[in-house]
């Protein structure tokens, strides 16, 4: 790319907000030239406004210390700057719906990590890997906002991410019934322990909304575009529990799972070992070079050990064995706020990028 694309962080100063300015440093296609948050940041300096709240283990980058936060809600200001926006604000659902749809009428594309729109018709839902050819529905979407460049797109809940590839990888063996808990890091409700001190040595066991995502999203994800929408499937049936646990990063997930054609425990891990995608034939930047790692060692996947596998774009499945009652069960891991937040919006955007939805203004 001759020039880099220039990008805004809506909610720069948040835990998704601070990894994707860490994910963007020296990114080849990508340049952070606008940061906005609330208005009790707005007016300063972004190093100022994050303050004591920095969350990433490596340090700020130079490039935004100094750059002055924008009022999100002043949309045309930051619109003017950029190419393209992350959204990643903490506002109510309605707040969120309404700010992305005016960024998008300001033709300035807008790839979400917020759920607010997941479920709007019209706007795709990707994980690159699986479902890119559902970019294609927002040339309805342009059409019902009256946009020409503008559009949303959005990535799935964190929550999912560590068993819905395994369901995309082995779609031709037809899983119809899902049996999912998820093990959730802190970070995921943009926390450490240092400021959610309560969590150490504790099991939390609802997280709200979570477990109608994790059951609902994949459906989305493994459907079809049709008349202008997105259209979920209606299999597998997945049922799911939702348990916050002491780990700072990286969600588990422990399956189970019936199939309408039952394979053998060789040919699912040969399917999960081979799934690839877009961002894999088009070699993105952050494209993982193998998305579904299999571990045979009984103690693996483990978070301190697999969480970061491709730089915390792959998913790390282990414990694939044959089960009394289901057909199959397995453990899942994948880094919730890289993969399944900031990461999982940057692969997008490249995609959408190489696709040619997103191009400088
Ligand atoms: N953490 C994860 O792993 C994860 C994963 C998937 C999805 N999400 C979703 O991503 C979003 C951000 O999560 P987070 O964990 O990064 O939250 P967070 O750390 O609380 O950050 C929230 C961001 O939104 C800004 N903000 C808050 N209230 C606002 C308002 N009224 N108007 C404008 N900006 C406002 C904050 O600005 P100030 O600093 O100025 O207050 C901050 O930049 C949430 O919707 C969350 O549900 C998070």
């Amino acid at each position: 790319m001759e020039q880099k694309l220039r990008v805004g962080i809506l909610g720069a100063t948040g835990m998704v907000g601070q990894r994707f300015i860490a994910l963007l440093e020296n990114h080849p296609w990508f340049e952070v030239v606008t940061v906005a948050a609330s208005p009790r940041s707005a007016g300063k300096t972004y190093e100022e406004a994050v303050g004591g709240r920095w969350k990433m283990t490596t340090p700020m980058p130079e490039a935004v210390k100094n750059l002055i936060v924008h009022n999100v809600n002043e949309v045309e200001a930051v619109a003017e700057t950029v190419d393209f926006v992350f959204s990643a604000v903490d506002m109510t659902k309605d707040e969120i719906k309404a700010i992305e749809e005016a960024y998008a009428k300001t033709e300035t594309p807008v790839v979400s990590n917020n759920s607010a729109h997941r479920w709007t018709p019209d706007v795709p839902m990707v994980v690159p890997e699986i479902n890119a050819d559902h970019f294609d529905v927002i040339a309805d979407q342009k059409k019902r906002l009256g946009t020409t460049r503008g559009f949303i797109a959005v990535k799935p809940n964190c929550s999912i991410q560590s068993y819905a590839p395994c369901l995309a990888a082995w779609q031709e063996f037809e899983p119809k019934e899902v049996v999912a808990t998820t093990y959730q890091a802190i970070s995921g409700a943009g926390k450490t322990f240092k400021d959610w001190p309560e969590m150490e040595g504790n099991i939390i066991p609802f997280i709200g909304g979570e477990e109608e995502k994790s059951e609902q999203e994949p459906l989305r994800v493994l459907g079809k575009v049709e008349n202008g929408e997105i259209v979920k499937a209606s299999l597998p049936k997945i049922t799911c529990q939702c348990v916050r646990v002491p780990v700072l990063n990286g969600h588990t997930a422990a399956v189970f799972i019936n199939f309408e054609k039952k394979p053998t425990k060789e040919q699912l891990i040969e399917k999960l070992v081979n799934f690839k995608g877009f961002p894999q034939e088009a070699e993105l930047p952050s494209a993982p070079k193998q998305f579904i790692q299999y571990l045979e060692e009984d103690n693996r996947p483990q978070v301190t050990m697999d969480v970061d596998y491709e730089n915390g774009m792959g998913v790390s499945i282990g414990r694939l064995r044959e089960d009394s009652m289901f057909d199959f069960k397995f453990i899942g891991l994948s880094h919730n706020t890289v993969r399944g937040a900031a990461g999982g919006a940057v692969l997008c955007a490249e995609a959408l990028t190489a696709k040619g939805y997103i191009k400088a203004k």
